[in-house]
């Protein structure tokens, strides 16, 4: 069973449609990456996907129909969105941050042990619990911001380009994480990338964004290998 399908999806801001026509099914436990240039809509993408922006179309999490449900119970469904700028509360501590990511479960239980389990992923974040997230490197934050979203045991985690602003190495790092909790807890993972060669480094599939529509869909190796569309549309070398 497919964990995300998206059909015929628009979007936009006012009266500005951004997104065109949309399609596009993520297997469970699968990583796509979006890919594309500067406003090609990525961001919107992932916006409407977890319901910051209204859409219209089909959005359907493990066969249950979406379309129209605020971002409270599209967090419910188990989407999680780790926005472009990462989200995090400055001021709050790494602890708080974490324990805010789970106000979307019913329960307390398990919080205690799920910090455990992303301090494992991240056990830079264990030194620094009682820190304010604001003090934390780049690099930190976005770990952060990711192990916050992962405390509300999402079955689709929406990244939007982790690797801004951050050094090569950090990044490397990052993506060797988020290909560990993709594969120990079968998360479904869309991430939206600039840098293709990392985010085809850990995706299955793959697809391109042109001003709003996808204009190039396939595998990961496919899109690889493809030098020739991926210069002309991603305007670098993958
Ligand atoms: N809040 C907003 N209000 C109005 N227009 C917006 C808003 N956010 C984005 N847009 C417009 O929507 C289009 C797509 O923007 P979007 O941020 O989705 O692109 P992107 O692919 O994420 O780009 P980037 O790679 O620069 O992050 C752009 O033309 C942008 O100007
Ligand atoms: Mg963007």
């Amino acid at each position: 069973m497919s964990t995300l399908e998206v059909e015929d999806l628009t979007a936009g801001y006012g009266d500005a449609r951004v997104l065109h026509g949309i399609g596009l099914t993520v297997g469970e436990g699968e990583i796509c990456a979006i890919l594309g240039p500067n406003g090609a809509g990525k961001t919107t993408l992932l916006r409407a996907l977890s319901g910051m922006i209204k859409a219209r179309g089909r959005v359907r999490l493990g066969g249950t129909d979406l379309a129209g449900r605020s971002p409270d119970a599209l967090a419910r469904q188990g989407i999680a969105h780790v926005p472009e700028g990462r989200g995090t509360f400055m001021p709050l501590t790494v602890e708080e941050n974490l324990r805010l990511g789970a106000f979307v479960r019913r329960g307390r239980d398990g919080v205690n042990a799920d910090i455990e389990r992303i301090h494992g992923y991240f056990p830079v974040l264990k030194d620094r619990m009682k820190q304010a997230a604001g003090s934390l490197s780049g690099g930190e934050q976005q770990m952060l911001a990711i192990g916050r979203a992962l405390m509300s045991r999402p079955r689709l985690l929406l990244l939007d380009e982790p690797s801004l602003g951050l050094a090569p190495l950090v990044t490397r790092e990052l993506f060797r994480i988020v290909q560990a909790i993709n594969a120990e807890e079968q998360t479904t993972v869309v991430v939206v990338e600039q840098n293709a060669h990392l985010a085809l480094g850990i995706a299955q599939q793959a697809h391109v964004l042109e001003t709003g529509r996808i204009v190039l869909s396939g595998t990961a190796e496919q899109i690889r290998a493809d030098e020739q569309v991926a210069q002309s549309y991603l305007g670098y070398r993958v």
